[in-house]
């Protein structure tokens, strides 16, 4: 009787042991397959605010010089705001006009500066926005963001130009202990569709567009984008997104959604996130602390809502 007593007992630990190990694995499933569908950056979601044809520029958030950098499309007018200035002057009204409110007009491609009578000087570029085949080039550089699109036949693979300057950088990085690599690079209009899909099912359209763009609004269907290393926001804090963001510039590129400028991009910080636009650019987009968008002085904003 003890003996059948004991064994009725060992059964009982053998049954619970079992269901323990079974509710465990199931647990180590779901950890594992929320590490893999739901991106780190979750809980730094920001809402976006909507855009205005203003130029702040005296957001504490602005870099300080990129308060010396104005960007304006022919045909178009900014108006620099927060300034102390009761008269402004261009030194090339051929270019570019300014009136007593600091609306500043594009007349045509080209660069002048506007002068307040306070001393405030700005540098001002006057872009030509192109459409060659379905894409949107800004003196002569190619842009893919919420307003403009690509074809979803514009399928150039990663361009040579991009590979071979990350090639360089990656030498250049390892040569001072730091590893890069890519972690993704071109996308097809079809894979994107698959990813942002995915995060519409997970978050819904809203959330998706702050981190994921819709197809044919990814910049990695451009073939000059890659994402190095891991898509996570833990990259941020690692040495090499501190060498990529001070040396990207050298070798050509961008980090393209800084911190702090998501309502100029429309999406998220990604430190991994690098856009090739050639040196000189490069250089000057990172002197002057602009995005592309007010380098080349665009929007980036989807006409509407997610029709799914
Ligand atoms: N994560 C960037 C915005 C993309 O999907 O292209
Ligand atoms: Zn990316």
């Amino acid at each position: 009787m003890a003996q059948l007593n004991t064994r009725k007992k060992k059964n009982r630990v053998g049954q619970v042991l079992l269901f323990g190990t079974i509710i465990l694995c199931a647990a180590s499933l779901l950890f594992a397959a929320w590490l893999l569908f739901v991106p780190n950056s979750f809980h730094h979601f920001q809402t976006l605010d909507r855009k205005n044809s203003t130029v702040q520029t005296d957001s504490q958030s602005d870099a300080i010089s990129s308060r010396r950098y104005v960007a304006v499309l022919e045909g178009n007018t900014v108006q620099l705001v927060g300034l102390e200035a009761e008269r402004w002057t261009s030194n090339d009204e051929s270019v570019a006009t300014v009136d007593m409110y600091g609306n500043i007009t594009g007349i045509k491609q080209g660069r002048c500066k506007i002068t307040g009578d306070k001393g405030d000087t700005y540098q001002v570029a006057v872009r030509k926005l192109e459409i060659r085949e379905g894409c949107t080039y800004v003196d002569d550089i190619l842009v893919v963001n919420k307003t403009y699109s690509l074809p979803k036949n514009y399928a150039p693979g990663l361009e040579p130009i991009a590979k071979d300057a990350f090639l360089q950088m990656q030498d250049a990085a390892a040569k001072e202990g730091q590893q890069l690599y890519i972690g993704s690079d071109y996308r097809s209009y079809d894979y994107q569709v698959q990813i942002y899909n995915n995060y519409c099912k997970i978050y819904g359209w809203e959330i998706a567009d702050t981190f994921s763009a819709r197809p044919g609004h990814s910049e990695h269907q451009s073939g000059l984008t890659i994402d190095c290393n891991t898509i996570d926001d833990a990259f941020a804090e690692t040495s090499e997104a501190v060498w990529l963001a001070e040396h990207c510039a050298e070798y050509g590129f961008i980090i393209r959604f800084p911190e702090g400028k998501e309502n100029v991009t429309g999406y998220k910080y990604e430190p991994w996130h690098i856009r090739y636009v050639g040196i000189e650019t490069a250089q000057e987009i990172q002197r002057y602390g602009l995005t592309l968008e007010e380098y080349l002085g665009v929007m980036s904003e989807y006409a509407q809502p997610w029709q799914g």
